[in-house]
């Protein structure tokens, strides 16, 4: 599909002005990666109010005894100190004219240029460029460019790496080895505390005066936790200072440096400085745009006609969407804030199933692929779990990090209004519906793209482990029936439920699944069922399986064909939730109510019956849905970045359109808005993943419906036009749809599809 991407409006994120106390969002949303790195785009020079952060996928350490394992802030090298006739270059001093700062989401470019008359009158223009190159997953490029307006100066220039960098307090590193090799390449490596991973993390600079290179040797700093070079250079008025800066991050974790030692990685690191600096900033920020056309823009093509916000809010969602997903290593899975700060310190949630998932498998399912090998790796702490708790099969942490970390959620966080005490978090005990979110990611994964060999070698394993989880979860009630007590469903505003909605029907769904795929390998694959019943005995397991969902309570639509979400929830009080909704930042109800007070009014966090909706669409009737929506929207506040999007997709599926774009527009402002304090610690990853499933599955009409693809496409008022590709089961598809027609062509053209298009079969 030929898409016209010269539009410039669809790719620049621009900032006209610079606020130095509102930092955090720009960093964050600015922020620059490859799913390995993931930089925070703090500025060169350092301000009071900064949060800089530079995160490598998988590097999890444990401070100490007392808190749960995270990403490390690894050290920092962007940060570049610029003296101008000995006045420091620093925003908050002088007149700064002329200020932009704009990231090309097209390219991964991040710029910046002003002109900046110091404090004593000295004018001058500066430029600052920089990449983390999507081609070469190490590498780190930037470029400086100082001009003098008016008069000669003397530039003193300070650059190196900043090993003292923590997260908030808490330094993961040892100090380690410091060199400097020829007076040029400038190196120090560095060791977790727990985890004992070595960062060898190296920086060279290159110094051009109007392109011709400089051939200057640095002075030399080395310090506690840090290695600096200075230079000095006069530049006459109107000539050009370039300074290049290129620095690389390698870790002893990283699956391309295994076996190597700290020495032979560092000695690697010091070869590929020397091969960056020869190739130059233009070079390297070339490849890795090409790299971004070919990986991104061209492989998932989506166009919005008719609203530019929303044409440059989806491409958004893709940009971030790359930047965040470990594609190199099934190690390792996305973080809940992505790589772009350290909220909820890089730990993954069922945002990845259910928000995440669906762009990948239908975009890129080799990176789908290695997110759910990922929960097959990390099946020894799903096991340790379920062993802990005195259950059996693999029953999933609410929040994980490295493989065999098991449950790794913070047990206390915010404060109770009330008792001023810390809040206990209930997740990582109870909120135990991330079991089936798996084991539906699985599902979903395996019937879009058709990878056999997945399921074969994890997929039918997980499905079967996950429900015989579910089996010794249940209890048995005095009305004879089977229930999930004492849970948090997906609506974090509710804890210690029975009966939640959400749960009970995804565990269902999981054992039915689980005994759907035991016929299936004992009827079509005999050597599988006989391995995996070998292991996880499955013969015994399916008696439990039958009668699990036989007899588990699912809660049914009152008369007024309301979903109950669980068992107290209809009957708790309303109260007037105006106020919250009409809220700028999230969370405002926590400040008038402690958690047991919010318990017992009829308010929803997030999306949770309306969750289950969109992933078991089938089997709720029109009705049920329409007056759940009904009841269910005006009580959700949204206080969870995950909902709008649920809402939103539902929305459009009921025909409420004006309602659906509405949603989605909140949506999409989640991170591109206007509220400056909600992405500080770092981006909305699922957010973005709702985004997406906003224009291909709310207006596009894209679903998987037990195992057949539909497209029932409703474009919003002011759209013209919607193209996107998909991929269902290795056939790449390119959707257009008008506000009459929807064309489908298949562009594989390798095999028949056959697609239900608003009511109708087709065969392609
Ligand atoms: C939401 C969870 C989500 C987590 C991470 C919480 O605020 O309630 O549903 O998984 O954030 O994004």
């Amino acid at each position: 599909m030929g898409m016209d991407y010269s539009r410039i409006e669809d790719w620049i994120l621009r900032e006209n002005s610079f606020d130095p106390e509102k930092l955090g969002k720009c960093e964050a949303v600015m922020s620059l990666g490859n799913g390995y790195l993931g930089l925070r785009s703090a500025t060169e020079e350092r301000y009071l109010n900064e949060t800089r952060g530079l995160f490598v996928a998988g590097t999890f350490n444990k401070f100490d005894e007392n808190e749960v394992t995270e990403l490390p802030n690894a050290a920092d090298m962007t940060a570049i100190h610029l003296s101008v006739n000995g006045e420091r270059f620093s925003l908050t001093e002088g007149i700064a004219e002329d200020y932009t700062r704009e990231l090309n989401i097209r390219t991964g470019e991040l710029r910046r240029s002003v002109t900046w008359t110091s404090p004593k009158g000295v004018k001058i223009r500066l430029a600052f460029y920089r990449i983390v190159s999507l081609k070469r997953l190490h590498v780190i490029a930037q470029r400086v460019e100082i001009v003098p307006v008016e008069e000669d100066v003397r530039v003193e220039i300070k650059s190196g790496i900043n090993g003292k960098m923590a997260n908030t307090g808490s330094q993961h590193f040892s100090d380690g080895d410091k060199r400097f090799y020829d007076k040029r390449v400038i190196q120090f490596v560095q060791t977790t505390g727990q985890s004992k991973i070595d960062f060898v993390d190296t920086t060279v600079h290159k110094l051009a005066l109007d392109g011709e290179i400089l051939p200057m040797e640095a002075e030399v700093y080395i310090e506690r936790r840090e290695i600096f070079a200075g230079y000095s250079v006069d530049i006459k008025a109107g000539r050009t200072l370039s300074v290049e800066k290129y620095s690389s991050v390698y870790t002893s974790r990283d699956l391309d440096m295994e076996g190597k030692t700290a020495a032979q990685i560092q000695e690697l690191a010091v070869e590929t400085s020397r091969e960056l600096e020869s190739l130059g900033y233009e070079v390297l920020k070339d490849e890795s745009a090409k790299q971004w056309e070919e990986e991104v823009w061209n492989l998932a093509p989506i166009r919005i006609e008719g609203n530019v916000l929303d044409n440059f809010a989806i491409h958004f969602a893709q940009y971030h969407l790359r930047l965040m997903v470990p594609a190199h290593d099934a190690r390792m899975n996305i973080g809940a804030k992505g790589l772009s700060g350290e909220g909820y310190r890089g730990h993954t949630f069922w945002d990845t199933e259910i928000f995440l998932l669906p762009y990948y498998i239908f975009t890129a399912p080799k990176t789908a692929r290695k997110l759910e090998e990922y929960r097959y790796l990390s099946l020894p702490g799903a096991h340790a779990k379920a062993a802990h708790n005195h259950y059996q099969g693999a029953m999933f942490p609410w929040e994980s990090a490295w493989l065999d970390d098991g449950e790794v959620t913070p047990e206390y966080m915010d404060v109770d209004i009330l008792t001023g005490k810390p809040n206990k978090v209930w997740s990582g005990f109870i909120e135990q519906h991330i079991t089936s979110d798996v084991a539906f990611g699985v599902w979903q994964y395996s019937v879009i793209t058709g990878d056999e060999d997945y399921m074969e070698k994890y997929g039918y394993e997980l499905i079967m482990d996950t429900a015989i989880f579910w089996a010794s979860r249940l209890e048995p009630g005095e009305d004879g029936r089977y229930h999930i007590n004492d849970v948090v469903g997906p609506d974090e505003y509710r804890e210690h439920v029975n009966d939640n909605a959400f749960t009970n029907y995804m565990a269902c769904w999981n054992m039915k699944k689980a005994m759907e795929y035991y016929h299936l390998l004992k009827d079509e694959k005999p050597e599988i069922f006989t391995r995996l019943n070998e292991k996880l005995s499955l013969d015994a397991a399916y008696g439990g399986w039958k009668e699990g969902c036989e007899k588990l309570y699912l809660p049914a639509p009152t008369k007024e064909n309301i979903l109950p979400q669980d068992d107290r929830y209809l009957s708790c009080r309303d109260i007037d939730l105006s106020k919250y909704k009409a809220q700028e930042n999230v969370g405002g109800i926590t400040r008038d109510y402690n958690l047991e007070q919010i318990n017992r009014i009829q308010v929803s966090k997030q999306a949770d019956v309306l969750v289950l909706f969109f992933l078991l669409e089938d089997i709720f009737p029109q009705e049920v849905k329409k007056a759940s929506w009904k009841h269910y929207e005006a009580r959700t506040l949204h206080d969870s970045s995950l909902s709008l999007s649920t809402h939103s997709v539902l929305a459009c599926d009921m025909g409420e359109k004006a309602m659906a774009y509405d949603l989605f527009r909140r949506a999409a402002s989640i991170d591109l808005g206007p509220f400056m304090g909600s992405s500080n610690a770092g981006i909305h990853a699922a957010s973005f993943g709702g985004v997406w499933e906003c224009v291909v599955y709310g207006f596009g009409g894209v679903r998987m419906l037990g195992g057949r693809l539909r497209i029932n496409p409703s474009l919003p008022e002011g759209w013209t036009e919607l193209s996107y590709t998909i991929i269902w089961k290795g056939q790449k598809l390119a959707v257009d749809v008008t506000k009459d027609a929807v064309n489908v062509e298949n562009l594989t053209g390798t095999k028949k599809v056959e697609i239900e298009i608003n009511g109708e079969k087709h065969v392609l």
